[in-house]
């Protein structure tokens, strides 16, 4: 059958389009088991801040889903702090609007919606010469909520061992100061939460538990958390959605999973003879990465499975066939026209 035929790809059925949905996408898609709904916790428009003559924040249009986790991404200096501010009215805007929870943000109504905001904004301030119950006591009084909320973040963020009862907050590394701020937020479980790089100054495993518990969030107490970093492995593994920030500037924003799906994915493949299998499989091209190997773009296994047997029915022996994908790191340069990642 396979005579002097060639294989052009179309035919294996090897689509031209990108693929979604393979084994990186699907991996991905089972990652958050709750789907953001449709209305936004968040929005602005034409979001600006300046400082004299520099535009730190140039017209920037967030767009939050409810209940997502969603990662603000820039490196140091892009406007994260000073756009997450704005939200909270602790820096005035330039120009521009922001509604959160559906309401418009106004200087009147202010303090009511943020009655429903919890946030950690930099480095966290607390009394040091207070508890960690003290310092939340505090709070709690000016939020007027019940007691037991003390007890209930105290041990989310696992500051509850009794041994921390008398301490002072003053004594306390910075990690467990950067816990007690998130707590703080976390008093009253407020349906949004701002974060501005909670997991800075935090040692491996407090950053592991602390990104453990932001991906949480939404499913266990309904909430919205819209989390800086200016690491991108930390926002891969954290948000359902990103914001890219550069120079004040968006550069993109929606699901994670879409920024995933822009990457090339393709099938590395090496043979005995691949100036023939280049003959055959007509899709195939020579690999620019790597002169030993051709490329041809995924294909699902059924395909794959008759390409090798189209290739061993002609003498052509398969050495090596891989898959791969463009890392989110290579997209994320691609989008952003950055030389070097964050
Ligand atoms: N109060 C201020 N006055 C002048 N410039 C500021 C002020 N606050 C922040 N900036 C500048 O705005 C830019 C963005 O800062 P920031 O929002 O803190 O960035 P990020 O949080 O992304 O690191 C930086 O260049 C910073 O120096
Ligand atoms: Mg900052």
């Amino acid at each position: 059958m396979v005579g002097s035929v060639m294989y052009p790809v179309e035919r294996l059925g090897i689509s031209s389009e990108p693929r979604r949905g393979g084994a990186g996408f699907a991996r991905r898609a089972t990652n958050t088991s709750f789907e953001p709904r449709d209305r936004m916790a968040v929005t602005t428009t034409g979001l600006t801040k300046r400082y004299g003559d520099a535009c730190v924040v140039d017209r920037v249009s967030l767009a939050v889903p409810e209940r997502a986790v969603y990662g603000f991404l820039g490196p140091n200096g892009a406007g994260k702090s000073t756009t997450m501010k704005m939200l909270l009215g602790l820096a005035h805007p330039t120009e521009g609007s922001a509604t959160i929870l559906g309401t418009p943000l106004t200087p009147k109504n202010r303090l009511e919606v943020l009655r429903h905001v919890g946030s950690l904004i930099e480095s966290p301030s607390c009394y040091p010469h207070l508890t960690a119950r003290e310092n939340l006591e505090i709070v709690r009084q000016l939020r007027g909520l019940p007691k037991s909320e003390i007890d209930e973040v105290l041990k989310i963020v696992r500051l509850d061992d009794p041994s921390l009862r008398r301490k002072r907050v003053g004594n306390y590394s910075l990690g467990m100061r950067q816990r007690l701020g998130i707590a703080a937020a976390l008093m009253g479980k407020p349906p949004l939460l701002l974060l501005d790089e909670p997991t800075n100054g935090l040692d491996p495993s407090g950053i592991h538990e602390i990104r453990a518990l932001i991906k949480d969030l939404p499913r266990m107490f309904d909430m919205t958390v819209v989390v800086s970093s200016h690491l991108l492995s930390e926002v891969d593994q954290m948000a359902d959605h990103v914001g890219i920030i550069r120079k004040g500037q968006m550069v993109w924003q929606g699901p994670l999973a879409d920024l995933h799906a822009r990457g090339r994915h393709w099938i590395a493949l090496r043979t005995t003879d691949n100036a023939h299998a280049l003959e055959l499989l007509s899709g195939a091209q020579a690999d620019p990465d790597d002169a030993s190997y051709l490329r041809i773009k995924a294909v699902d296994d059924a395909v794959a499975a008759r390409m090798s047997l189209c290739l061993a029915e002609r003498g052509v022996g398969i050495i090596r066939m891989e898959e791969h994908e463009d890392s989110l790191e290579d997209i994320f340069l691609a989008i952003t026209g950055m030389e070097e990642t964050l």
